[in-house]
């Protein structure tokens, strides 16, 4: 198939991430104690839907991390920079969710399924080629990006949690803004030669598997730890149909943002919303000093 006239040459090529972006590798710790069962406002939807999450972040982190890693040659210092600070922040995450999980396990639940299924998954990835990887990195680092950045705009999604808990959302959420580009500028590095009709065409179709398989999983996933609280049938599949689309919704609050990624030239850095990760800083810091 042929390129419609609206691909020119750099067209996949623009938009670059912020020349002053500085990527801080923030070494924080949480949930070294106890969390509640339903650590999310007390109901169990909510909860599933992170539990759920976090239970692949530790393998899918990995993962990221090898993807990008494997791209890295010839990367000018800035984007190279930008890959070391990326690694060590995910390196970070994976050892706040590994903590995390845990917790969730003293709580009661068997996330074990989960991580099995995603550590099969991952073993299908050996043998295709790892530009593939990278573009399921990509979009995955978009749906983080997405989601993060709901999270820090949008005080419902965490409101009434448990504070630790939603403490490491945030922090995670802020990093995961910062480095939003990374995964994007290596991919660019690393089919610099690929017209930007072919960079578009793969990376969208990527998008589209990825989402598919994203939701399915996380679905069923879900589902299997609302089993756990013994949450089953209707009342399960309606209850989690609610917490995501309706309130606090946040598929429905992403959308505009999943459809954005399909525009030719698009950029994660399109949309500058380093105003979030202040806004967590001060959040953060306020936090720490003594109330008066
Ligand atoms: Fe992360
Ligand atoms: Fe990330």
């Amino acid at each position: 198939m042929n390129a419609p006239v609206a691909f020119n040459k750099k067209s996949e090529l623009a938009a670059p991430t912020p020349p002053d972006l500085s990527i801080t590798v923030r070494d924080e710790r949480f949930n070294r104690a106890t969390t509640p069962r339903r650590w999310w406002a007390g109901e169990p939807f909510g909860t599933a839907w992170h539990n759920a999450l976090s239970a692949t972040f530790p393998r899918g982190e990995a993962f990221f991390i090898e993807a990008v890693k494997a791209h890295r040659d010839g990367a000018d210092p800035k984007l190279a920079a930008e890959i070391r600070a990326f690694v060590r922040q995910e390196i970070n995450h994976t050892r706040e969710h590994v903590a995390f999980n845990r917790l969730a396990e003293d709580a009661g639940y068997d996330i074990k399924a989960i991580d099995k299924r995603v550590e099969e998954m991952l073993a299908l990835t050996k043998d295709r080629p790892a530009i593939a990887n990278l573009a399921v990195t990509m979009a995955l680092e978009h749906y983080t990006a997405m989601m993060a950045a709901e999270f820090l705009a949008n005080p419902k999604h965490f409101e009434n949690s448990d504070p630790e808990v939603r403490a490491m959302w945030r922090w995670h959420a802020a990093e995961e803004i910062e480095h939003k580009g990374v995964a994007y500028d290596t991919w660019n590095h690393a089919t610099r030669d690929w017209s930007a009709w072919k960079r578009w065409k793969i990376r969208s179709i990527v998008m589209l598997t990825v989402t598919a398989r994203f939701f399915k999983n996380r679905w069923i996933d879900s589902l299997n730890l609302l089993a756990q609280d013994g949450i089953t049938g209707w009342r399960a599949r309606w209850g989690l149909f609610k917490y995501l689309t309706v309130s606090p919704g946040v598929v429905r609050r992403i959308f505009p943002a999943w459809l954005a990624y399909f525009k030719p030239g698009f950029h994660p850095w399109d949309h500058d919303d380093r105003a979030l990760i202040q806004l967590y800083e001060s959040e953060f810091e306020d936090a720490l000093m003594p109330a008066e």
